[in-house]
């Protein structure tokens, strides 16, 4: 049930539609004051009246009924109280009955998502940086898709530039076959890192030509290409698998390679191209911006140049409502240009199109550097995240069984909620300590208390007691809080989408699981007896059902037991 509609329905102000009033009504501070609350400030002007007296006769206009307990006026507001037991048992007959789909809805339905994240770049490591667009456009994926949206999720593969050439002037000469085998990425990632440090100039020139053999079509080059982009993909299919992250498209910088063209033509026809030191840019000086550079005096095509042919291939292969790039702070400038250049095209749709920013996430015992060989690769941050996730475990509780694959949940989702639960532009310093506490705000906390709420069912269960009937009980504070909480879930999953900001979900989360164990300490639940054990069983159900779909939308895994 709607309670804004529901009470505003009953609410009949001169020139005001049902829906300006539901908008109205606020949730006072204090549940004392009631449950919600018109303030009449507003209509005193048209209607010529004090707000008091305008609040005193709105309520005695409204008679109480099933769902509104009780009408009072007081200091200009009109304040609700609506039926507890009503409300408890809406609440939780609906989340009992849309179980995982609860939060859901068919807002976004026949409209399309474009998101952009993660993009990692071929041969090179896929670092601690590349957390926070993994998970949050994983998350993002998850939310739009759960709103109904068809989500297309892209990994914008960063496989185009002169370091390929490099790469394979490097592998020719010190490089082999069965050593890159064995050491994959790293051993990949070796080659160009020597490269950088030891190439004179004759190899600096071997690498032009061979990044031009790969351009012209060349077979053994394009041969060596794609395997180190093969095996690039498969290293981070398997960090993808950990963190449950999709995708739809791979179509990195290099599938635009032949649709550049057509988009600097569009450019020059239409104007917007200028020659300056023999490069080819956008004036964007107008917009307060630096220009655009769309080819190099030796015309070469760069990154948002490729980025340009991608805007457009993407809108007439998806025709999204939304085209949303989830890409560090770093960049914001690159996406403003990009986004300017586009509109200057004439592209109406530039206005759908979002770069979700977010900040640095650094590690208290090292900070990420870019500097050869320092880098931290987000496997080993996984590793040593899952093997101190085991360590804690054996010490919380000996006796549990699985332990390895409970600690796999808790420790890679303890370094997927490093990025998701603050604001995503923070800079953040990610600690192991802190990210494994139980007690803090953290994932764990939240898969603890599921499982918490998990042993409560399951010895329920074992009596024979059900957890699906809802009788009429009025709740107490604890447990009317945790309702109020629980039913505020599907606005979060809403907004989370709207702020491109699933730490929204995660607040949310986090708020339900204090409440839940409140809840828990306060109330007796396998000693109570009757209706209201019945009633707290469940409330417990319908809290497991709230934290495990948010967690799944911000793809983090439940043990059963833990
Ligand atoms: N590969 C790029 C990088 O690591 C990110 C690409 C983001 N997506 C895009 N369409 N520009 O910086």
């Amino acid at each position: 049930m709607d309670y804004r509609q529901y009470i505003a329905e009953k609410i009949c102000v001169e020139g005001m539609r049902t829906e300006e009033i539901a908008a109205l009504l606020a949730v006072p501070p204090d549940p004392a004051m009631g449950d919600y609350a018109l303030p009449c400030f507003r209509f005193a002007k048209v209607l010529k009246k004090s707000p008091a007296l305008i609040a005193q006769e709105l309520a005695a206009a409204i008679a109480a009924d099933d769902v509104i307990a009780e009408v009072s006026a007081l200091n200009g507001y009109l304040n609700f109280k609506v039926n507890k037991a009503g409300m408890a048992q809406d609440v939780l007959v609906r989340i009992l009955r849309e179980g995982e789909r609860y939060g859901a809805s068919r807002m976004g339905e026949g409209k399309v998502v474009c998101i952009d994240y993660s993009s990692v770049n071929i041969a090179k490591p896929f670092h601690i940086g590349h957390l926070s667009t993994t998970v949050i456009g994983g998350a993002l994926y998850r939310i739009f898709t759960f709103l109904g949206y068809r989500a297309v999720g892209i990994n914008h593969l960063g496989d185009y530039g002169t370091q390929f050439g490099k790469l394979i002037a490097a592998y020719k000469k010190w490089g082999d076959r069965e050593t890159v085998e064995q050491g994959g990425i790293h051993a990949v990632n070796d080659l160009y890192v020597r490269f950088n440090s030891e190439a004179d100039e004759a190899m600096e020139a071997e690498a032009r030509e061979y990044f031009r053999l790969i351009e012209s079509g060349d077979k053994e080059a394009n041969a060596l290409f794609d395997w180190f982009k093969s095996l690039t993909l498969a290293y981070v299919q398997k960090i993808y698998d950990r963190l449950h992250i999709t995708f739809d498209s791979y179509a990195g910088e290099r599938f635009y390679s032949d649709k550049m063209e057509p988009v600097v033509e569009e450019l020059r026809e239409k104007h917007l191209l200028q020659e300056s030191e023999g490069a080819q840019i956008v004036d964007l000086e107008p917009y307060g911006m630096p220009p655009a550079l769309i080819l190099r005096s030796d015309g070469a095509s760069l990154y948002l140049t490729r980025d340009l042919a991608a805007a457009i291939y993407r809108y007439n292969t998806y025709h999204f409502a939304k085209c949303l790039y989830v890409v560090a702070y770093q960049q914001n400038l690159h996406f403003k240009q990009l986004f300017k250049v586009l509109e200057l095209m004439g592209r109406d749709w530039a206005k759908d199109m979002v770069h979700v920013a977010y900040g640095m996430v650094s590690l208290e015992d090292g900070a990420m550097s870019t500097r050869k060989g320092k880098v931290v690769w987000l496997e080993d941050v996984l590793t040593r995240c899952v093997e101190k996730a085991r360590a804690v475990l054996e010490e919380k509780n000996p006796s549990l069984e699985n332990k390895d694959e409970v600690a796999e949940l808790v420790g890679v989702g303890a370094v997927a909620f490093g990025a998701l639960c603050n604001n995503k532009i923070k800079d953040i310093v990610f600690s192991y300590d802190r990210a494994l506490n139980f007690d803090g705000e953290t994932s764990v906390y939240l898969q603890y208390t599921c499982a918490r709420a998990a042993s409560v069912l399951g010895k329920a269960a074992a009596e024979g007691l059900s957890a699906d009937t809802v009788p009429a009980v009025a709740p107490c504070a604890a447990e009317a809080e945790l309702l109020k909480q629980l039913a505020a879930f599907p606005k979060a999953v809403e907004q989370a989408a709207e702020k491109y900001e699933p730490s929204v979900v995660s607040r949310c989360l986090l708020d339900t699981a204090k409440l839940f164990n409140r809840f828990y300490l306060e109330c007796k639940i396998m000693q109570a007896e009757g209706d209201v054990r019945a009633f707290r069983l469940a409330l417990t159900k319908a809290a497991r059902t709230v934290l495990k779909n948010g967690l799944a939308l911000l793809g983090i895994g439940v043990p059963e037991k833990m």
